[in-house]
């Protein structure tokens, strides 16, 4: 769990794509079955999982525009999109994939998203889309970036934000203490001032609704167990353990952090998020 680095997105991205709520994506998929093409923009992409899970569900000719401030996750989604096509093509403007019957157009953006997503919207933007991005924002970016969207009638999809749940079995007279220490973390400034961490979907749906947008939320929590993705649950352990450790006496973290191999499974709290504008309901 360190970071966003290539290796933990791809160990999470299986837990990821089964979590989210089908039933808002074909709501998105219903909302843009219409069009002759749809253009898309993906917020904090990492390496594609997003346009992974959406893309095959989406009309057939699609222009996906993927940001992220990292180069090397950038570099990741050129290859690992070309690996999950069936076909793929480089242009001048990135890549065409091919995949099923679908044709989809993506260019990537190396862009720190901290000034806001403004400059990336075009008349032409249909969907602003994200996974596992928006706990990492501040109420105040949330605003903004909701003006901008509504301001052009754009349909708003965010799937996987964190809720402040982790609930293991069995469980641990520590946990709800290492609970509270990391959903503080989860507040602390990721680069866009103190983040929404935990709030973020009712930040986002404030916001939404505030445009005359009607919000749907789902209940979209991870589930690991052992017996299946061992090393995704030892890794979220860890991970969570080296985010709390400043702020938990260290023998207190260490009976916590030595318990790990005895937990059978866990949940993480997530939340998705469709939101769609007044002129499309
Ligand atoms: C938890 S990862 C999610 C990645 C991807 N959406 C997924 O679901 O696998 C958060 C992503 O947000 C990106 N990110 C964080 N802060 C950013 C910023 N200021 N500007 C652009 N991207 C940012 C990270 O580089 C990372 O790819």
């Amino acid at each position: 769990m360190s970071g966003f680095s290539p290796n933990w997105l791809a160990l999470r991205e299986q837990a990821d794509h089964r979590s989210r709520a089908p039933h808002l994506a074909f709501k998105i998929a219903a909302k843009l079955a219409g069009f002759v093409n749809v253009r898309i923009v993906d917020l904090g992409c990492g390496t594609g999982s997003n346009l992974r899970a959406l893309a095959p569900i989406l009309s057939n000719d699609q222009y996906w525009h993927l940001v992220d401030y990292s180069e090397d996750l950038l570099a990741h989604a050129r290859i690992l999109l070309r690996e999950w096509a069936d076909y793929a093509e480089t242009t001048s403007e990135g890549m065409t994939l091919y995949f099923d019957e679908k044709i989809i157009h993506v260019r990537f953006s190396n862009v720190d998203l901290k000034d806001g997503i403004s400059g990336l919207l075009t008349p032409r933007s249909d969907l602003v889309t994200s996974s596992a991005f928006f706990d990492l924002i501040s109420a105040d970016w949330i605003q903004t970036m909701a003006a901008d969207t509504a301001r052009q009638n754009i349909l708003f999809h965010t799937v996987l934000s964190y809720d402040g749940r982790i609930q293991w079995f069995p469980t641990h007279n520590l946990d709800q203490a290492v609970q509270d220490a990391f959903n503080q973390d989860q507040q602390s400034d990721k680069g866009f001032g103190p983040a929404s961490g935990p709030d973020s979907t009712s930040i986002l749906v404030e916001a939404f609704e505030k445009q005359g947008y009607l919000c749907e939320t789902a209940d979209t929590p991870w589930i690991i167990h052992r017996n299946d993705e061992p090393e995704l649950l030892d890794a979220l352990g860890t991970g969570i353990g080296e985010v709390v450790t400043a702020k938990l006496p260290l023998a207190a973290l260490q009976e916590w952090t030595s318990a790990l191999e005895q937990r059978r499974s866990v949940l993480i709290g997530h939340r998705d998020l469709y939101a769609c504008p007044p002129d499309k309901l």
